[in-house]
């Protein structure tokens, strides 16, 4: 990608590290201690039943509000995140492609981009409209992203699968150190599919991107070659394990990792992937 301005963040040598983590929404504990590190060229995949609190971790990382930190820290490169509003987040490297990305009205993709990327510069070397709309159009090649909708207003009346695209497009060009991807897969088309985990695996081999993937689906992770696969169970990690993982979790479902405790094993490194179990034939108790 020649036409895009070159990326201050996309040097490799990251760390985001996620350390005893609880926080709730709507007056009710979702995250239950979360342990969690994320180093730049490593992809992490994150799996887990409905509800389980894996788009809150997506959010109580980026910032979102509303949701209320109990405990724990979330250092990115030794800053401590936590506390920080959103943009000062994105700027020290952070990305996050939502589970249901916001139509923002009024606000086209190309000027949000510029914005983003001159957010991040010294003042004294603004980033051109332009540069960014150059970049745009190459990443939107990439991802199969029709060029008219780069002159859309952010999300408004795209397709699910034409904004897991754009999403992923804003990955491409503002080349983070840390991505948080949230279903990135879902609503996408078989080509789409491939498209967008190909620019994201690309990006772990181009800058060193780090990846923490939410998925229900191991066809998203055969692109993307994760290193770990971690299983999201009541708000904690309750196994750990090798790309493996997420192949035995399609065959058997949850029921054993929801009965794991992480206290009992390496919840780190093997924990319940190495269990070549079939599924309990209790049902996943919520
Ligand atoms: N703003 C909110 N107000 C009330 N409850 C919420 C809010 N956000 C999340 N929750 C609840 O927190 C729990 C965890 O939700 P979350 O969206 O993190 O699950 P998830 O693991 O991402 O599920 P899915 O796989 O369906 O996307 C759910 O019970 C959900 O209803
Ligand atoms: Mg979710």
């Amino acid at each position: 990608m020649t036409s895009a301005p070159d990326a201050p963040l996309g040097d490799g040598g990251h760390e985001l590290t996620v350390t005893g983590l609880r926080a709730g929404v709507a007056g009710r504990e979702v995250l239950t201690g979360i342990d969690l590190t994320v180093r730049s060229g490593e992809v992490h995949a994150i799996m887990g039943p409905n509800g389980s609190g894996k788009s809150t971790l997506s959010h109580v990382l980026m910032g979102k509000p509303g949701y209320e930190v109990l405990g724990g820290s979330v250092r990115l490169d030794g800053v401590e995140l936590l506390g920080l509003p959103t943009w000062r987040r994105a700027r020290l490297g952070l990305f996050l492609a939502p589970q249901y990305p916001t139509e923002v009205p009024g606000v086209r993709l190309q000027e949000a981009l510029a914005e983003a990327l001159a957010g991040r510069r010294d003042p004294a070397a603004p980033v051109a409209l332009a540069a960014a709309v150059a970049a745009a159009a190459a990443e939107a090649e990439r991802v199969g992203l029709g060029a008219p909708l780069l002159e859309r207003a952010l999300n408004v009346d795209l397709s699910g699968g034409e904004r897991k695209r754009s999403e992923t497009l804003q990955l491409g060009v503002l080349r983070p150190a840390i991505a948080v991807l949230d279903e990135l897969d879902s609503g996408l088309d078989v080509d789409g599919l491939r498209a967008v985990a190909r620019r994201v695996r690309a990006g772990v081999d181009e800058w060193g991107l780090g990846v923490l993937a939410i998925t229900h689906y191991a066809r998203l992770l055969k692109e993307l070659r994760p290193d770990k696969v971690h299983v999201l169970v009541r708000g904690r990690i309750v196994a750990s394990g090798g790309p493996d993982l997420a192949n035995q979790l399609e065959r058997t479902g949850y029921a054993r990792s929801a009965d794991a405790d992480p206290a009992d094993g390496d919840a780190g490194d093997g924990g319940a992937d190495g269990s070549g179990h079939s599924a309990s034939d209790e049902p996943f108790p919520r």
